[in-house]
């Protein structure tokens, strides 16, 4: 796949190389920054609005949400992205940073927030991956107590996927130590139980992800009832389907957790046809 060629950085279109931050960048030194991974199917931006909305909700709590840009700007400067890359199937990349100023905790003038943006050539999952489903493994829930923020301080995302891709998994499902399973290393979880789909409910410990709602929604319409529960890794073992959501992975079965098996072993129904639906949304044949 083709690298990217251009970025947008500080509100210009900048050669792709030339992009780089510099060392006292807030987002370098303290992890003062957010970021979004939006999905582009069929030459279109996928609920690029929420990702906007998340965004700049996030950076007002953090004080940098001067730096987001506005709604009717994201579709602007995706627009753009899209057409000197021209790329059909992709991810766009967005991030904001608290900026850069002297290293200090709080420094004396606060600097200017600092955005970029780029889309990276992807390929989404087809049916042909949604068949074969992921193996996960759960991993104790070390991140900070506001996981619901996107931020990119995703050390231990990066690790617990580290620890899964060495026993064979591709995902990592945070537990609490209440001992209740709260989402992936980049991704939300969900069971089926006869005919309910379930998810842990929303809280600070897990992003409220926007592909969910969408396959919620899809789960309505295949007549199945959505809720909140409380998902202790056993009740996780027992569902009769498992699979995770996200910008990147669409709806992916999960067919083992630390070594048993999940219903048959194989993606499940209802996992697949989720998952079909959503493609077919979004104009992913
Ligand atoms: N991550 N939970 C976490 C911790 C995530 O990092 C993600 C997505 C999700 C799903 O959110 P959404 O449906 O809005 O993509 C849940 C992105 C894809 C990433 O870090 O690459």
């Amino acid at each position: 796949m083709s690298a990217p060629t251009v970025a947008w950085f500080d509100g210009a279109l900048v050669p792709f190389a030339d992009a780089r931050v510099p060392i006292e960048d807030r987002g370098l030194q303290f992890g003062e920054s957010l970021y979004e991974v939006v999905a582009v199917s069929d030459g279109e931006p996928r609920l690029l609005a929420q990702h906007a909305k998340r965004m700049s909700e996030s950076a007002k709590l953090l004080g940098i949400e001067s730096g987001v840009p506005l709604p009717e700007r994201w579709q602007e400067l995706t627009g753009e992205l899209l057409r000197r890359e021209r790329l059909v199937e992709a991810l766009l990349i967005a991030q904001v940073t608290g900026g850069t100023a002297p290293r200090a905790h709080l420094p004396a003038e606060p600097p200017e927030p600092s955005f970029f943006a780029y889309l990276r050539p992807f390929r989404f999952p087809r049916a042909e991956e949604v068949r074969r489903g992921i193996r996960a493994i759960t991993r104790p829930d070390v991140r900070w107590a506001l996981s619901d923020l996107k931020t990119s301080m995703l050390l231990p995302a990066v690790m617990a996927r580290r620890e899964a891709a060495a026993r064979g998994a591709a995902e990592a499902l945070f537990v609490g130590e209440d001992g209740n399973v709260r989402e992936g290393a980049a991704s939300n979880v969900f069971l089926i139980e006869r005919d309910r789909l379930l998810t842990p409910a929303r809280s600070h410990h897990l992003l409220p992800g926007l592909t969910g709602p969408l396959v919620e929604g899809l789960a309505r319409r295949l007549g199945l009832e959505v809720g909140a529960a409380e998902i202790p890794v056993e009740r996780l073992l027992r569902a009769g389907e498992v699979f995770v959501t996200s910008t990147t992975l669409l709806v992916m079965p999960v067919v083992e957790i630390d070594g048993h098996a999940i219903g048959a072993g194989c993606p499940g129904p209802r996992g697949e046809a989720l998952g079909a639906l959503l493609r077919e949304a979004w104009k992913l044949d």
